[in-house]
């Protein structure tokens, strides 16, 4: 069986936790884009570990993990989180599988990044990444295996990229270094997949970000730069559409927002507080304040249709059990064109429906049964709306807190 795990709505829907439940089940993990601009939280030993590229499966020491094609590989930063893993007892070895065909995040990325950024990006240097990747001059995980190569490429975008005053010699040393420490992991990781799932074996195709920070089917020009739509795991790792079975959606019962761009059922400031301080919503990559809104109905919709979702997990509940009300917005006022832009949702005006809240603690529920009468009702009209299943509901950070439908 291969399952695609996509956020549906502005990246930080807790897609790190819902591969870390998943895993347990699970013989391969893939991650498919994106960079390290992605920030995917568990806790190991009940400490809070942030990943940024290596998928969060890797805890249980029975999965393949694989870093596919489509991703923008920093190896500064993969090599630093194979360091921490390998210091929290967590054996890669064998297990890890990098694409030689990944593009690489070069210095002169991030100084690109730093310089244009008036989207409120990561700062990560993805952008200009995927901008060599289509103009063709980026430098790939395989070219750093190959002096010669790595040469040649670096000193011909280094001339491009001049006026960042970036030195050639340090560059090249240092991402030759990079190559040699990574050169155990890497592979042409699209071969092993379709092996694997040629075999039968259990995939998950982790997804970094979300629908709405789709480059295609996001909040344009207020997105990222590459496909977190399922349809980005088939180019991402090198696999036919035919391949996958299903896709899960993995929805915060609220929205945020990090970085630029609109957030039409954004909360009062006063909601927001409350929210932003129970949930902990601060970036897990940059620690910027995440904007924070109601659960929203069309936006969502959106991205059930485009990634044909059946089956969701909806994340965060607990995060609510303050609020006396809550509201979901059903739709947009006069809002006849089924399209949207970043310039409309500004505008738009969302009609709401208010529940009553819970009022209790569900950190420690560990049956659906036993959620307060009002949880269930706000559960089952998100299901209603949106014409999904359940697959489990998170109550909290841990592992443990989850309630599996
Ligand atoms: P991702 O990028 O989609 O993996 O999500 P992030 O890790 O950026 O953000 C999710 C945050 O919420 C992290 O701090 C998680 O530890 C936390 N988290 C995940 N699920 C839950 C939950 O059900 N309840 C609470 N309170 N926190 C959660
Ligand atoms: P995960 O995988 C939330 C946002 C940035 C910015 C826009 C473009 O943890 O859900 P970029 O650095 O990608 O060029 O920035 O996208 N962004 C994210 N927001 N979660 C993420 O990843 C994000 N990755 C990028 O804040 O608005
Ligand atoms: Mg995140």
């Amino acid at each position: 069986m291969v399952r695609v795990i996509v956020g549906t709505q502005f990246g930080d829907e807790g897609k790190g936790r819902a591969v870390e439940f998943l895993a347990p089940h699970t013989q391969v993990i893939a991650r498919y884009q994106g960079g390290a601009n992605a920030g995917h939280t568990i806790h190991i030993n009940r400490e809070p570990f942030v990943f940024h590229l290596v998928p969060s499966g890797i805890i249980y020491p029975h999965t393949l993990c694989i870093i596919g094609n489509g991703v923008a590989l920093d190896p500064e930063e993969l090599i630093k989180e194979i360091k921490v893993l390998k210091q929290k007892g967590i054996n890669i070895e064998n297990r890890l599988f990098l694409s030689l065909y990944a593009h690489i995040v070069m210095p002169y990325h991030k100084s690109k990044d730093d310089l244009n950024n008036s989207i409120g990006t990561t700062h990560r240097g993805i952008g200009p990444c995927y901008e060599d990747k289509c103009t063709r001059i980026g430098i790939r995980l395989m070219d750093l295996l190959s002096p010669e190569i790595l040469e040649e490429k670096l000193k011909h975008n280094l001339s491009i990229f001049n006026s960042f005053n970036l030195e050639f010699k340090s560059i090249y040393e240092q991402y030759l270094s990079f190559g040699k420490f990574l050169s155990p992991f890497v592979t042409d990781t699209a071969v092993l997949l379709n092996q694997w799932i040629d075999e039968g074996k259990e995939v998950l195709l982790e997804g970094a970000q979300g629908l709405l920070l789709d480059i295609d089917h996001g909040t344009y020009p207020f997105v990222t730069s590459s496909n977190p739509h399922s349809g980005g795991a088939c180019c991402g790792l090198g696999i036919s559409p035919t391949r996958i079975d299903e896709v899960i959606g993995v929805t915060k019962a609220y929205t945020t927002r990090v970085g630029k761009g609109p957030l039409p059922t954004r909360l009062s400031p006063e909601i927001e507080k409350k929210v932003r301080e129970f949930g902990k919503e601060y970036g897990a990559t940059t620690g910027r304040p995440r904007r924070c809104g109601w659960l929203d109905i069309p936006l969502l919709h959106r991205a059930m249709m485009v990634n044909d979702i059946k089956q969701i997990l909806l994340t965060k509940l607990d995060v609510l059990d303050k609020l006396p009300e809550i509201k979901i917005c059903k739709e947009y006022k006069d809002m006849d064109a089924q399209w949207y832009n970043s310039a409309n949702l500004e505008t738009l005006e969302p009609i709401y429906e208010t529940l009553p809240g819970w009022m209790t603690p569900t950190q420690n529920i560990r049956k659906y049964k036993d959620l307060p009468t009002n949880a269930k009702r706000y559960i089952e009209r998100i299901s209603e709306l949106l014409g999904v299943k359940m697959m489990a509901i998170f109550i909290g950070p841990q592992k443990e807190d989850s309630i599996e439908l």
